[in-house]
This record gives structure tokens, sequence and C-alpha cells, in this order.
């Protein structure tokens, strides 16, 4: 059966400026400036990635800490452009990359399940129908009036994951934001992406927890210091990352 691809990675390479020297102000900095004596270091976080994710897939991401996996969701996300080459994604999408991003610390858990949706294109009538349910897959009936800076890790994680998954989106990301879950909410969050999933949503997911990975994802990319190690079968995959 054809199957559309919903996210096209080609050819991406993501390097970053790092300044070499520490500079004590900004008046030495604009001198070094103007006589060119700043020395920037590059740095090559992505080198030449390229692959493609189907409708209805579950993808995982592996790779050791630096390895580039939460740089090329931000890229898939658009939040940073790539140096070179291009990332297309066909659909809506939620991305939860970061704890908390798309969310203010000083305002309730309900007037930021709107700032989230408004962040993610949706309008205050569309969020208004899906609060109650957002707030029944949270449970946090009690806290929906708490400032967000009160939360836990792992509440926060739950309010995310809640209104990303809720609006039904097309593409799903998930960087690591499931860890701080406990153990029941995780399961509960395994089986609402399943239901996606069947719903014809596409996820990306990374995980430093292999059996999860395992357990989820249909297909994995290996990145090893920003290039693509391996990539296939999750099996095949994880057993050697495992190993490696
Ligand atoms: N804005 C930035 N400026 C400079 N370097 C950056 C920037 N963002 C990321 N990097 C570097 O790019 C590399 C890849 O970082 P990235 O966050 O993508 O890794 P990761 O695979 O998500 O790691 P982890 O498993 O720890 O989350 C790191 O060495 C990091 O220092
Ligand atoms: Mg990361």
């Amino acid at each position: 059966m054809y199957q559309e691809n919903v996210v096209e990675i080609k050819n991406v390479s993501m390097r970053f400026n790092m300044s070499k020297e520490k500079v004590d102000s900004f008046k030495e900095y604009f001198i070094k400036l103007l006589k060119k004596e700043l020395l920037f270091e590059e740095f090559i976080a992505l080198k030449d990635v390229s692959f493609s994710v189907k409708k209805g897939e579950i993808f995982g991401l592996i790779g050791l800490n630096g390895a580039g996996k939460s740089t090329l969701l931000k890229i898939i996300a658009g939040v940073l452009k790539p140096t070179e080459g291009n990332a297309k994604v066909r659909g809506s999408m939620a991305p939860l990359i970061e704890l908390g991003a798309g969310f203010d610390q000083n305002l309730t858990g309900r007037e930021n399940v709107f700032l989230n949706g408004a962040v993610l294109g949706y309008s205050k009538e569309f969020m208004q129908q899906k609060l109650d349910e957002i707030i029944e897959f949270s449970e946090l009936h009690n806290f929906m009036d708490t400032p967000l800076k009160n939360y836990s890790s792992g509440m926060k994680a739950r309010l995310g994951f809640s209104v990303a998954t809720l609006i039904n989106p097309k593409i799903l990301i998930i960087d690591e934001v499931l860890a701080v879950g406990d153990f029941k909410f995780q399961k509960k969050c395994e089986k609402r992406m399943q239901e996606l999933l069947s719903n014809g949503t596409t996820v990306l997911f990374v995980s430093h927890s292999i059996g999860q990975v395992e357990k989820m994802c249909d297909r994995v990319l290996w990145l090893e210091k920003g290039r693509v190690k391996m990539i296939g079968d999750t099996k095949e995959v994880c057993e050697l990352y495992k190993k490696s």
C-alpha cells in the first residue's frame, strides 16, 4: 500500500557558531569584531542527514547526549533553520520539544492551555471545546488555577502532553518529555499515542529509554555525532546501539 511521506529530510546539516574566547564586555566584543579578531569555532551538530517518515508511522530517534536529536527535531518543528538542506513537513504539528515550551510560567494551567493552543494555531473557541478533555487526561483538576511555576516537572509534562495530543495533530513530536512522568502517566501516554497512530497521526519520538523505543517504534534512526549511523528496523538498530 502506498503511504505518503509526511516528513522529508534532505541533506540537512546544522552548524553552530560558538565564540572561542571569553569576551568580558560588549565594548571589548565590538572592538574585536571591528578588528576582525573575534574567533569563532564552528560546531557541526548535524551533518548530511536524510530520511523520511511515512504517514501513521512512529519513528524513533536515538543517540547519545549531544548526538543532535533535539536539534533535528527543532529543525523539523521549524524552530531552527538548517544551515544546509531542507526539511519538509506535511500537516499540522504539535511539538513537545522542551518542557514548558509554549507555556508561560506566570500564567495558570488553564490560561496556559489557551496560550499553548494559540501558539499551535488554534482558536480560543476550539480550545474551550477541548478544555474538559485536556483537564481530564492530565488529571490536574485541582491545579488548573495554579500558576505553572508552582507545578512539578511531571505536572508540566502532563499538561503539555494533554494539550499536544487532544488537539489531534497530524504530526506529534515528543522529545524526552515523557521521561519525567510517573509510570502510570507514561502508560496512559503510550495508550494515547497508539490511539493517535491508529487515526493516522505520525509520531516522532526521542527517548533514552531504549525499552520504550523498542516497544513503541516502527523504525529507528540512530544519530552519532550529528551523522546518521544507522536507520531501519527498530530491533536491529536498537540491538546494535545497545552493544556500541
Ligand atoms: N544553540 C546552540 N548553539 C551552539 N551549540 C548548540 C546549540 N544547540 C545545540 N548545540 C550543540 O549541538 C549538539 C547537539 O545537541 P542536541 O541538543 O541536539 O543533542 P541531543 O542529541 O538532543 O542530546 P540529549 O540526549 O542530551 O538531549 C550539542 O553538542 C550541543 O552543544
Ligand atoms: Mg535532546
